[in-house]
Parts: C-alpha cells; structure tokens; sequence
C-alpha cells in the first residue's frame, strides 16, 4: 500500500440518490453481464516490473487548469471532491489557490494514486488519496467522515477517461500506437479484461456498442471481425477492425480510434459509473457547491449537459407561455450556457485538449 494511502474500495454496490432516472443502455447491459467480477493478481503489482512502473514519472498536463482554478475560485472554505485524481495535477493546482480547502481524491488506478500521493506531500493532512470507483462518491464520504470532520462539500470536480501515462504505458494495452495484451482495465485488479470481454460478448451487444461510438455504417461488420477473430492484442484488434472496412471509407486517424474507444469504456463501466458519480455529487454537495466535469467524448458530454438541465430545470417541461404548473424544483443552476473549451493557447501546448468540454453547475437546493 503507497504511503498515506487509504484503501477503502471495498463497498458493496450501494446505489445512490438517483436524481436522474434513466433505463439501462445496452452498453450497460453489454458490460454487466460481462460482469462477474473475477479478482486477479495485477500484472501492475507484478514483483519484478511493478515498483519500476510505479516509480515511472507520471507525466500528465492537467487540462483547462485555469479554468477549473477559476470554477472553483469562490467556493466557501470547505472540502473539494477530486473524483479523478490522476497525478494530482488538478488537485495540487486547487490546494495551492486556497489554504481553506481541502482535497478528498479518488482514483481506481494504483499507478495514479501512487503518483498522486506523492505530489501531495507537501499539502500533509489537506489532502487524503482514497482507492476505489467515483461511483460510490458517497460511500466515500462516510467511511472518510473521521477526516472530513464535520466540513462542507464544496465542490465535486471529474477529469473524465484516462490519462496520458494509463495511454501510454504500452502493456495496459488501451492504445493501438503499441502491441499489447488487449487488457484496457484503469484497475488491473478486478473484472475483466477487452479480450475476455471480447470471448464472451454477443454480435448485438458489441455492433451497439459500437453504435454508440459512433462506428454506425460499419458496426455490423467490425463486430463480426472482431468475433470471428477474437484478438487477444492490440495490433490484433487493429487488423480486426481494418479488415472490416474499406479503404475508401477509413477517416482521418487510425481506423480503429472508434473501437478501441468503445471497449475501454465498456470494460471499465463508464456509462453507469457518470451517471452515478453526478448523482453522488447533488447528493453530497452543500448549497452553493460546485460541480465541474471535464469530458473527452460527445457521448460523455451529452450526459453531463443534459444532467445539468434536469438539475436545472427540476425535469419541467411545461410550455413556457403557461409557466410552471407540474411543481419541479430546480436544484442546480448551470454556470454559463455552453461547454467551457481550451484556449488557442493551450491548443497549442497540449493536443490532449483539442477534445475537452468542461460544464459547470452550482448547487441551489439541499
Ligand atoms: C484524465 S485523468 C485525471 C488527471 C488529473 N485531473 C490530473 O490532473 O492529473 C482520469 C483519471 O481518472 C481515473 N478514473 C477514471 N474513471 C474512474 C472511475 N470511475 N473511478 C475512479 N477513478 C477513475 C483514471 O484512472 C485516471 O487516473
Ligand atoms: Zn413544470
């Protein structure tokens, strides 16, 4: 266990508030029955390459700082929830702005926490590293309650997917740039991995998936390579996805960007872990508190939008020429209208930011 680090990732599934109902996606559905959670020993953890991989500088820039500096600049003194620590970037970055808060950061990554623990020395007790999954937000909350002693949540911030050392440490296998074990797993010690995902999944399940990452006129015929040739590595995952498409229709890109996409967010359960995570953060935020949240993908932050607009609106949708007559009560205000995106300078700086849509909501009502 890293230094300072407390391991409290072992909740039953405890659901949250659920503010916001939604019925299963097939993604959903694709990823629980793929399920059945087997514990396994971490190749991450492996004697002989784990403490050289845990001591790897951890070099990931964190994205639009300034304006997650700037979204939290007038929160009351109190505790911020990093629900995505990563490197600490961030959080470091917000313990820095403020001496009146603290940070309460959550990682399912032992390599993260491992490098989030250490650039958080410096900030001793003002900063406590949890293992574990954002889902359960608010479980954390309870079982950290000694620490948190009785402070206001004022803010819930995500850093949505996976950081740049999790891409490019090449034996995770999330990345075609490299041949790996096709593994995709944020925490090498529990589910499953793509390529077992892969032996268990249904044509419809995965065509879906692929669907709904936008693989539309080629889904059928990607999912029906990939089954038949059942890679078990990334390059054989690329070849699987190649031949299924033509030449002619290839975007810019590598072909399989799409794929690789889809299986990592159904192997670490992404859908259903945002939905529960923003849940979590209305639950547990003080009036007043902040909600920001970082996404990568369209899918991703069509869920944070239109989360918000339920918060905001209480769910009406009475014509506005009558007003309100169905008695919703907004609970968040959106910050802003549209997503909060990097500056041309920034751009420039960190290509990761091309794709970085920030939404900020504050809460209104306990
Ligand atoms: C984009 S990185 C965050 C980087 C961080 N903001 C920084 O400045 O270093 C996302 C991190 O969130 C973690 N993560 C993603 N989904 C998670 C989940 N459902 N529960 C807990 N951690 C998660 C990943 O392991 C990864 O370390
Ligand atoms: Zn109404």
């Amino acid at each position: 266990m890293n230094r300072g680090e407390v391991l409290t990732n072992q909740f039953t599934n405890v659901s949250s508030a659920g503010i916001l109902r939604r019925s299963p996606t097939s993604t959903q559905r694709a990823t629980s029955s793929a399920r059945s959670l087997v514990f396994r020993p971490d190749p991450l953890w492996d004697e002989s390459v784990g403490e050289q991989r845990m001591t790897r500088a951890f070099n990931h820039v964190p994205v639009l700082e300034s304006e997650v500096l700037a979204a939290f600049r007038t929160v009351a003194p109190g505790i911020i929830i990093d629900a995505t620590l990563g490197g600490a970037g961030h959080a470091s970055a917000l313990l820095a702005m403020r001496d009146d808060i603290a940070v309460l950061g959550i990682d399912r990554d032992p390599i993260a926490r491992h490098a989030a623990t250490e650039r958080l020395a410096p900030f001793g007790n003002r900063a406590r590293v949890v293992a574990g999954t954002f889902s359960k937000l608010v479980e954390f909350l309870r079982s950290e309650s000694q620490w948190i002693a009785g402070r206001e949540v004022v803010g819930v911030f995500a850093d949505l997917g996976v950081s740049s050392p999790q891409l490019d440490d090449e034996a995770r296998g999330f990345s075609f740039r490299a041949d790996a074990p096709l593994d995709m797993r944020m925490d090498g010690t529990t589910g499953i991995t793509a390529a077992e995902y892969i032996a268990s999944v249904e044509l419809d399940e995965l065509r879906t998936l692929l669907r709904e990452h936008g693989e539309d006129k080629f889904a059928h015929a990607i999912a029906k390579s990939i089954l038949a040739r059942q890679p078990k590595t990334t390059s054989e995952l690329v070849t699987a996805v190649e031949v299924a498409v033509p030449m002619a229709a290839r975007r810019r890109g590598n072909v399989a960007t799409r794929a690789f996409q889809a299986l990592r967010v159904a192997i670490n359960e992404e859908v259903r872990e945002l939905d529960e995570v923003l849940n979590g953060a209305v639950e547990v935020l003080a009036v007043g508190g902040v909600l920001a949240v970082i996404s990568y993908h369209s899918g991703e932050d069509r869920v944070t939008k239109e989360f918000l607009k339920y918060q905001a609106t209480g769910g009406c949708t009475c014509p506005v020429i009558l007003g309100c007559v169905c008695g919703a009560v907004a609970t968040m205000t959106v910050r802003r209208g549209g997503a909060i995106v990097a500056s041309a300078e920034e751009l420039t700086r960190n290509p990761r930011s091309r794709s970085a849509r920030m939404r900020v909501g504050v809460k209104v009502l306990s």
